[in-house]
């Protein structure tokens, strides 16, 4: 009888083990932080069959986020559907249905499979945020943060989740860039990080896999290459303009740097070398810029504040 509970005991918990060690499908997402990475993360979501809820705020961050992703759907939805309206009518439509909104993210995530983090670069809010969060989600759900230049690491200390936590680095503008970056800290389980490698898959992107280490891939290198077309432009040696269309018709950039500055957001892109001079601070890659820096002073943070290199109308 002893043997026979021994083998039942064994044979159960090794069916645990596998059932845990399983992937999970993601189908609910709970994406938090309407801005422009957020709404854009919502909206692949939604569009590619996941059920979203949007959490910020307040009503009107969220009314107005809801108006982005709209204009946006009918983008995609025009090329997508370009000889069919109804059925770009129908895709908007469907999609914006599967997206609710909410005040309360605490009230909210007690059934979603993922909970991606797109609010302020700042890792005091980020770890008090998913410190509180962690005590009202569900014990399978994944976390994720969007940060562009904090460690996760970090912010996945302030859980108990260390193992269902991870980096999923979007990019500007989402419903367009095809890529994700799935970032494993030591502490991510390979059930988690495989979750999130699918449900990347699953947004219709294509997602490449980096250590927590400072920039991942894409802005490790992204940025000191923005911040020496800067340093060109401040000794003089060419005019912005020119810099920007050399980038384009020399090196085929989609925008030249100075556009790409102002569209990523001069702020963004300050937090992020300010964080990695602090970190390093003789690297003369990582020098503070003065225009950039005289810019943000000015609160001029490029095309969402109306100037920045460039005035917009
Ligand atoms: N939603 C949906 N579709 C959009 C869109 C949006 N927000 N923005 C642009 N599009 C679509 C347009 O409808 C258009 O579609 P079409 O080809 O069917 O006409 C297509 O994208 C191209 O757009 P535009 O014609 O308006 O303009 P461009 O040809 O100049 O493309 C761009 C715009 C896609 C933004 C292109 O200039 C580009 O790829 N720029 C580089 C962007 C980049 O490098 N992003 C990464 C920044 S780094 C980052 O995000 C990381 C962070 O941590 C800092």
């Amino acid at each position: 009888m002893a043997f026979v509970t021994r083998q039942l005991v064994r044979s159960m918990s090794s069916a645990a083990a596998s059932a845990s060690a399983k992937k999970i499908t993601i189908k609910h997402v709970t994406v938090i932080g309407g801005g422009l990475m957020g709404a854009g993360i919502a909206q692949v979501a939604a569009a590619t069959g996941h059920t979203v809820v949007l959490v910020d705020q307040t009503e009107d961050i969220l009314a107005k986020s809801r108006k982005g992703i709209e204009d946006s759907l009918r983008k995609v939805a025009k090329k997508k559907f370009a000889e069919n309206p109804k059925a770009a009518d129908e895709f908007v439509a469907k999609t914006l249905s599967s997206i609710s909104s909410s005040t309360d993210a605490a009230a909210v995530v007690h059934s979603t499979d993922l909970v991606v983090e797109a609010i302020v670069e700042n890792l005091k809010v980020k770890k008090e945020f998913f410190q509180r969060l962690d005590k009202f989600a569900a014990e399978d759900t994944i976390f994720a943060s969007n940060t562009s230049s904090l460690q996760i690491t970090s912010i996945a200390n302030a859980t108990t989740r260390q193992d269902r936590f991870a980096g999923l680095h979007f990019f500007n503008p989402v419903p367009v860039m095809k890529l994700v970056e799935v970032i494993k800290t030591p502490m991510t389980s390979q059930k988690t990080f495989e979750s999130l490698m699918d449900f990347s898959r699953n947004l219709g992107k294509h997602p490449v896999s980096c250590k927590d280490t400072p920039g991942f891939i894409v802005n490790r290198l992204l940025v000191p290459y923005l911040l020496e077309a800067v340093r060109l432009y401040e000794r003089g040696d060419a005019s912005k303009e020119d810099i920007d269309v050399a980038m384009k018709l020399g090196a085929g950039y989609p925008m030249g740097p100075f556009e790409l500055l102002d569209y990523v957001g001069l702020d963004t892109t300050k937090f992020i070398l300010d964080g990695w001079h602090e970190m390093d601070s003789k690297n003369p890659l990582f020098q503070p810029s003065p225009s950039l820096s005289k810019l943000v002073g000015e609160k001029k943070m490029g095309k969402k504040s109306g100037e920045g290199f460039y005035k917009y109308k």
